[in-house]
């Protein structure tokens, strides 16, 4: 392998440009070329190419978003795009590439594996943790940051004005970001797509903590939640069901997905760019690099896009404990 191309694909998490900038830096430590690919497939179907070295990718491990674009690409879902695809990388004399998304993108980097026996590793790269082989995705950790601060802010209105607030978190059809930050955030209750219990126990629940003293409350609701209502429909809910609460409802929406990251996403970032790297030149290929008890970890795409990541049953439980 003498020269990788690298991208970022589906929608943008903060530390993917650490992962970018590692990749490139570590090609370059390795003496191969390196190659940005601009709008994820779409730019890969287009030729959208640009040589970058070591000094390419200076004073980006701070920053939000990705300085190669993001894109979803209906057209490389087809043979015809993928074939397109494949003959603009051997134009340009790309060996293999690394792939920085989620679920979708590494399903594209599969097929295209098996249809071209072209090398490919993917690092995952996503706000909501839902990816099989790894406890963490490069922007989850920066998300739970941003809305433990998003929350603790309203928590100051919540508290002054005796109100109960809902806020909506992104986390697709999990309930990662919900949980993770509910508990952090100390949120009184927290409704996720993997646990419906209903509505109620939501009122029952309410009625018990303001019966025990609490004049504030903030719910926090996974936008995959499952109780059927959204975050205004179970406003409206509260307010005729359980007329004792002012409510409110905020929406958290993309801030959660922007931001300077953490600096445990910039390091893993670092981490991963390396390893991927590495496995490639070892003539690894049709990975994805994971992390697991701080070590990191290869498994392979197929089973890492199989299924969503479970919730983590001891913090539910933590979650409940602390709601008392
Ligand atoms: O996958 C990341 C994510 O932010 C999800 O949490 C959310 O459901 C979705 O993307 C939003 O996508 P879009 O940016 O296309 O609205």
């Amino acid at each position: 392998i003498k020269k990788i191309g690298v991208f970022t694909s589906g929608g943008d998490s903060p530390g993917m440009n650490a992962a970018i900038r590692s990749v490139v830096r570590t090609c370059a430590y390795l003496k191969i070329e390196c190659v940005g690919i601009y709008r994820g497939y779409q730019g890969m179907i287009e030729g959208d190419f640009k040589t970058l070295d070591a000094r390419s990718v200076n004073n980006i491990i701070n920053k939000g978003g990705t300085i190669l674009k993001s894109a979803r690409c209906e057209e490389f879902r087809t043979k015809q795009g993928r074939q397109k695809a494949y003959d603009q990388l051997i134009k340009e004399g790309i060996d293999a590439f690394v792939v920085i998304g989620g679920n979708g993108s590494f399903h594209g980097a599969m097929l295209f594996n098996q249809e071209f026996g072209f090398p490919v590793m993917g690092i995952p790269g996503t706000i909501d943790n839902d990816i099989l082989g790894t406890s963490y995705t490069l922007g989850f950790d920066t998300a739970i940051n941003t809305v433990v601060e998003a929350v603790d802010k309203i928590r100051d209105t919540a508290s002054s004005h005796n109100r109960l607030f809902f806020v909506e978190v992104m986390g697709r059809d999990v309930g990662h970001i919900a949980l993770n930050a509910g508990v952090g955030a100390g949120a009184e209750e927290i409704l996720i797509p993997e646990q419906n219990l209903g509505l109620e126990r939501l009122l029952e629940s309410l009625k018990r903590s303001k019966a025990s003293g609490k004049s504030s409350s903030i719910v926090i609701v996974a936008e995959g939640d499952r109780t059927g209502k959204n975050v205004f429909e179970l406003k409206e809910y509260v307010e005729q069901h359980l007329p004792i609460y002012d409510v409110r409802v905020s929406v958290l929406g993309h801030m959660q997905r922007g931001g300077n990251p953490t600096c445990y996403d910039r390091v893993l970032a670092s981490r991963m760019g390396v390893k991927a790297v590495e496995s490639l030149l070892e003539g690894k290929s049709n990975y994805m690099v994971g992390i697991r008890d701080t070590k990191l970890v290869l498994t392979p795409i197929a089973d890492a896009i199989k299924a969503h990541t479970e919730i983590d049953e001891e913090l539910l439980r933590v979650s409940d404990i602390m709601t008392t």
